[in-house]
């Protein structure tokens, strides 16, 4: 079994990447997305959203990241993809699953799934353009208003040569509203022998388990799940093997809240420093109730030094020893 940490645009950033991947289980990360609408991207693009870029494409737990690719064009992204290698991506994924109105609307993401020829094109040109050794992996819903074309988007992506094939289960329609369609993607399993990891839904190790069963996929990707369970593909990987571990106390949690708010100090101006902490709260209070009190504390906090000190404070009261930072 692979378990894939989701690209999420705004929230799973580099640090986020560094912090997740340093708690195991992840064997592969994949970027926000790169939008691709208008010629040749400079490095600097590619370096902002994969600063791993500048050691060899991995975290500092030597997770590789793969690069992500939004767009619509078959050239235009076969030229962006061919500079991500030259650049050091150890993979190249293509975005046909983002819902986002302005995207949709610029021709990138899940619209150009109503046209599965358009898909294979640009999976053809993009795997043209990049070296063999260097995987062209491919992210899809099921497909934009429905289904119905979802075994031929499948087929022509296979057709095209892609790698792998992530399937979101769901339709652009259906947006991120439960339940994620995991019985689809066994369809696919049957239709194509490129593997196919599967993703949706998945908040415990029991879903984990099902969405295997269901799908008939041994791989799969999580993303809002290890948001809100930092130590998801750990207890994923003991379910597999049959082994109970103990989940994160909210305890080993806050040491993670802290450092994770040191290392985006540095990405942002003083009065938004709290964003990317804040953002997490509101995923982690889904498990951690804690989490919901901190949120509370620090919601209208903006300036650094106060964030800081109720963080400090929190993690006294739960009785942590503060190191000298
Ligand atoms: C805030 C947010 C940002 C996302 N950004 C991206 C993105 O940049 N590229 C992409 O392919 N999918 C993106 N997704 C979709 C996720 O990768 C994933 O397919 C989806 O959240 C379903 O998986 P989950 O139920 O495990 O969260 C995003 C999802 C969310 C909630």
């Amino acid at each position: 079994m692979r378990l894939i940490l989701a690209p999420m645009e705004g929230v799973v950033d580099h640090t986020m990447r560094e912090l997740l991947t340093s708690l195991g289980g992840i064997d592969r990360c994949v970027t926000e997305f790169v939008r691709v609408s208008e010629g040749l991207l400079p490095p600097r693009v590619f370096y902002r959203l994969c600063p791993e870029l500048r050691q060899g494409g991995n975290t500092a737990s030597g997770v590789p990241v793969y690069l992500q690719l939004l767009g619509g064009q078959p050239t235009l992204l076969a030229e962006n993809a061919g500079r991500a290698a030259e650049l050091g991506a150890p993979g190249i994924d293509l975005n046909f699953g983002c819902p986002a109105k302005t995207v949709n609307k610029s021709d990138g993401g899940s619209i150009i799934l109503r046209q599965p020829e358009r898909v294979a094109a640009i999976t053809a040109a993009v795997r043209d353009a990049v070296p063999h050794h260097i995987p062209v992996t491919v992210k899809t819903r099921l497909g934009y208003e429905h289904p119905e074309l979802f075994l031929d988007i499948v087929r022509g992506i296979a057709e095209a040569g892609a790698s792998e094939i992530i399937v979101h289960a769901r339709t652009k329609r259906q947006g991120y509203r439960p339940p994620a369609h995991w019985e689809e993607i066994s369809r696919a399993r049957e239709t194509v022998n490129v593997p196919i990891i599967a993703n949706g839904e998945i908040w415990s190790a029991e879903d984990a388990m099902r969405c295997q069963q269901v799908s008939n996929c041994e791989d799969l990707m999580l993303g809002r799940g290890a948001l809100c369970r930092p130590d998801l593909p750990r207890l994923v990987r003991a379910a597999r093997a049959a082994q109970s571990v103990p989940a994160l106390a909210w305890a080993e949690v806050l040491p993670l809240i802290l450092d994770y708010y040191r290392l985006t100090l540095a990405n942002y101006d003083a009065c938004y420093a709290g964003n990317p902490i804040k953002q997490w709260l509101v995923y982690l209070r889904t498990y951690y109730p804690q989490a919901a009190l901190l949120f509370n504390l620090i919601k209208r906090l903006r300036d650094a030094e106060d964030i800081h000190q109720a963080l400090r404070r929190e993690m006294l009261a739960q009785g942590l020893v503060l190191d000298a930072a």
